[in-house]
């Protein structure tokens, strides 16, 4: 099969790059509107960028009715946002803030979630997270203007939380939490089966 995305209306081109980039780490992005109320919500187009500056990225598409998302209001309002992550036993949680609700409603009450203060930034945390990064915007770049077209938004990690029990002294034990990441559509998969693989030295 061969393909040009330009050809696509943007639903199909939408499938076709969720189909292609699997399986994607799941960001749960906390913020709080200027008016302090706050919001809760997933992203899978979520990555890291680089270590010194601590830089993590994650990709808020415009809505299909051309709106922006309230995540990315509220980060262009105040500046900072919480990445917290999610492991197997949050996803019904998680999925329960995934409804584009009325930026009055705020999803950690929706999904039955516990806010709690962050150290350096304004929007909570989320207590039921193992890993949570208090964050602040650096750069919000656009890409089209309307359905289909997105923004990458980068941020600093200014404060880490980490779960005592995942620490083993200088680094995350990854075996001690099942990350959930999503494929295309409604499917997810776990991290149980994981395997070594030693790279070849010069
Ligand atoms: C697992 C999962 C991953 C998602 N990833 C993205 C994403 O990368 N980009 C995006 O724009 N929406 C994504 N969504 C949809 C948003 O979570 C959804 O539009 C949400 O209502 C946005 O909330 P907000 O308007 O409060 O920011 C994802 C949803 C789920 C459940």
């Amino acid at each position: 099969m061969e393909l040009s995305p330009d050809a696509l209306a943007w639903q199909d081109s939408y499938k076709l790059l969720v189909g292609c980039v699997v399986p994607r780490p799941i960001a749960f992005v906390s913020t709080q509107s200027r008016d302090g109320v706050r919001n809760l919500a997933a992203f899978s187009f979520f990555n890291g960028v680089c270590p010194k500056p601590f830089i993590i990225s994650f990709a808020p598409m415009f809505r299909g009715d051309g709106e922006k998302k309230d995540t990315l209001r509220n980060i262009e309002e105040t500046g900072e946002f919480v990445v917290n992550v999610v492991p197997d036993e949050l996803v019904q949680q998680m999925n329960l803030t995934s409804p584009e609700y009325p930026p009055e409603v705020d999803e950690f009450a929706v999904a039955g979630l516990t806010p709690v203060p962050s150290r350096v930034v304004a929007p909570p945390r989320v207590a039921e997270s193992p890993i949570q990064m208090e964050c602040e915007r650096v750069q919000i770049l656009q890409f089209g203007d309307g359905p289909g077209g997105g923004f990458l938004v980068l941020g600093r990690v200014v404060h880490l939380h980490v779960r005592d029990d995942l620490w083993a002294g200088d680094r995350i034990d990854g075996s001690r939490w099942l990350p959930v990441g999503r494929m295309a559509g409604n499917e997810y998969t776990r991290a149980t089966d994981r395997f070594r693989l030693k790279r070849p030295s010069l």
